[in-house]
């Protein structure tokens, strides 16, 4: 199918029957181009104030055209936002069409929410959020893992989302290109020399490949792969997770770890956005308040289902359930500090830091981000509790 535009989006809703969603009138269209991949548009009817957005995947990157990427991602997408609908409802955008062949969703507007990220650069606190992520994290992760699901069900499942384009931008991206001088690699000047630090270390490099090993051959459960605050749509009481279409079956760690670092790297990025010390102090206790919470919800969650709802047949060992749960608590750190690093050193930067205009001002924040990141991963083996995670980034300290 062509590339929809403002125009072609709306015949294509009534060609394909969906008009009823908006109701009859003269609707509006209009692009959503905060992302790179995808072409999002959001349709509205004046008339009954409803709306939908639409997102096709072209076999390439909007933005970036040379950079091709199969149709197929969709379905992927689709495939997580149904597990994800079926377990955790509240957590994402409810989908009211998916079309294979034209690699089209059609889903709710979630315009009422601000990207997470965004929001955490100005301190906006999210009550709820903890709650939220903790249950959408458990219940997708538990609900599909060998836990749960049959053998042969989840082998199959797994068969069909293999991913393999998107996966290999992850493994690049993550856990190959920043720890080596790379090309595509992009860091703030003056952090030149902690950056030489880390392309020279190779105890750091060797826990790296330990978590690239798990990355491409754990097949744990169907995770997000690219969960971090960025997918994130919250407000006051509501918290959706959209983009799904990194998502295969892989290790559950990386999600955990992927969301837990994003918040790690607003810790450190409010260093540059904090309006005054007091505030920096109250929305970093808030921050790792959530941090913390966030896996406790988790933990109970997971647990919870683990008793309801796995074969007490196939996993009956007591001892065991515990030690999975320590080692998730593990994983998580040590793919946090991966995230970080590549959102540090790597090509996929973020809003957090590269919003900050003054280099010198931006390069101490992100010299904190680094440092979070070395400590995670010297310590992410012998991690025991989330607090000390959060302890880890509570020592962090600005390098430069
Ligand atoms: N259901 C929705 N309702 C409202 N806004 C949305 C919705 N889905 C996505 N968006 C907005 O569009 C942006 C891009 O969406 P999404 O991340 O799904 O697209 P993408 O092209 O895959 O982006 P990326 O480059 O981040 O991979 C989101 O950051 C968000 O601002
Ligand atoms: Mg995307």
């Amino acid at each position: 199918m062509e590339a929809l535009n403002e125009r072609t989006v709306q015949d294509y809703l009534r060609r394909k029957g969906l008009s009823p969603l908006l109701g009859e009138g003269a609707w509006q269209a209009e692009p959503i181009t905060e992302g790179n991949v995808n072409l999002l548009f959001r349709v509205k009817n004046p008339a009954t104030g409803r709306s939908v957005v639409v997102k096709q995947a072209l076999p390439y990157a909007w933005r970036y055209p040379d950079f091709k990427m199969p149709t197929d991602r969709l379905k992927v997408e689709y495939a997580v936002l149904k597990v994800a609908g079926e377990h955790a409802p509240e957590q994402v955008p409810k989908v009211h069409f998916f079309d294979e062949n034209d690699a089209v969703i059609v889903m709710e507007d979630l315009a009422r929410h601000r990207e997470m990220r965004a929001a955490l650069r100005e301190g906006v606190r999210f009550p709820r959020a903890a709650e939220h992520l903790g249950r959408y994290m458990a219940r997708t992760l538990f609900y599909t893992s060998d836990l749960y699901l049959p053998s042969g069900e989840k082998k199959a499942w797994a068969a069909e989302l293999v991913n393999p384009v998107l996966r290999k931008v992850q493994e690049d991206l993550v856990f190959t290109q920043p720890y080596k001088p790379h090309p595509n690699n992009r860091y703030s000047r003056p952090l030149e020399p902690i950056v030489q630090e880390i392309y020279a270390d190779d105890a750091l490099r060797a826990e790296v490949h330990e978590l690239k090993e798990r990355y491409m051959t754990q097949a744990q459960a169907l995770i997000h792969n690219d969960l971090h605050t960025g997918s994130i749509l919250a407000s006051e009481d509501e918290t959706k997770v959209v983009d799904p279409e990194f998502a295969f079956f892989g290790p559950m760690g990386h999600d955990l770890g992927t969301y837990l670092g994003n918040l790690a790297l607003a810790y450190a990025a409010y260093e540059a956005h904090a309006p005054n010390e007091e505030e920096k102090r109250a929305f970093r206790a808030w921050l790792l308040e959530s941090f913390e919470e966030t896996w406790r919800v988790f933990e109970r969650e997971f647990l919870s289902a683990w008793e309801r709802d796995a074969n007490p047949e196939e996993w009956y060992s007591d001892r065991y359930r515990e030690r999975y749960l320590k080692r998730l608590l593990k994983d998580a750190a040590g793919f946090g500090a991966a995230e970080m690093f590549r959102r540090l050193i790597g090509m996929a930067h973020v809003s957090d830091f590269w919003s900050i205009e003054d280099e010198a001002e931006r390069a101490a924040a992100e010299s904190l981000g680094l440092d979070i990141a070395r400590r995670w991963i010297r310590s992410w083996r012998g991690l025991e509790t989330i607090e000390e995670l959060a302890g880890l980034v509570r020592e962090g300290r600005v390098l430069l």
